[in-house]
């Protein structure tokens, strides 16, 4: 199983144990326990996740990646497993930008590969955004924020609140969601048999305590449940 593991809540650094940990992680190993599989977690840049998958070097993309129409022209995906979307971030002393309305001439981060990045995109060729810069982890697009090299952040709304409360209180999120999304698992196309498991799997999970549990272990809304 391959992730990006800089996503807190779903998949990030217990650095004292040199672990990845997080909500999809355990997710995924639930899943496995109910369908007999055995999964190995490695470490992997986001945009190297679905060439990964199609070269066979992984298996399972679990990396809050959210099902997407063109992403399921290369790979498949299962039955959605957290309900999710966009925010816009500023630092909280920034007055100008309140909403995705404000950002006439700004300069907005996003991770490479994701939903941000290609909202920020069509934004910046509707000639809103003025430029799009692009970062591998959201660690780093955070700090970049933080000093000021760029305006707003595109990312993940529960990723982005969760990045507030592990105590970057200097960010604020601006504005309504800026969309709708559901996150899955993806599998390579022709691997439906694995792709059956992981939906089977999910499903006994969602049903069992367990789902529920993790939600609250990761402090995850319960309207995140799709
Ligand atoms: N949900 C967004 C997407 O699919 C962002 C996912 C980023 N995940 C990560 N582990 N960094 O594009």
């Amino acid at each position: 199983m391959g992730t990006e593991p800089t996503f807190q809540p779903f998949e990030y650094m217990d650095i004292e144990n040199d672990k990845i940990i997080g909500f999809d992680i355990e997710l995924i190993e639930a899943i496995a326990a109910e369908s007999g599989i055995k999964v190995e977690v490695q470490s992997l840049g986001f945009d190297a996740l679905i060439p990964a998958l199609q070269s066979g070097t992984i298996d399972i993309v679990a990396s809050g990646m959210t099902i997407d129409e063109d992403r399921k022209l290369q790979v498949d995906f299962t039955a959605p497993y957290i309900n999710s979307g966009l925010a816009l971030a500023v630092v909280k002393s920034n007055e100008t930008i309140a909403s995705e309305a404000d950002l006439k001439g700004a300069r907005v981060a996003v991770q490479i590969g994701t939903t941000g990045a290609m909202k920020a995109n069509e934004l910046k060729g509707k000639g809103i955004v003025k430029s799009v810069k692009t970062y591998d982890t959201i660690d780093v697009l955070m700090a970049e924020l933080t000093k000021g090299t760029v305006d707003a952040v595109i990312n993940d709304l529960p990723v982005t609140q969760a990045f507030i409360k592990s105590g970057h209180s200097e960010i604020k999120i601006v504005g309504e969601p800026m969309n709708s999304e559901q996150y899955g698992f993806a599998v390579a196309k022709e691997n439906t048999e694995l792709l059956k498991k992981l939906d089977e799997g999910l499903q006994k999970v969602l049903e069992s305590g367990k789902y529920a549990e993790l939600l609250e272990k990761y402090d995850l809304p319960e309207n995140a449940r799709p």
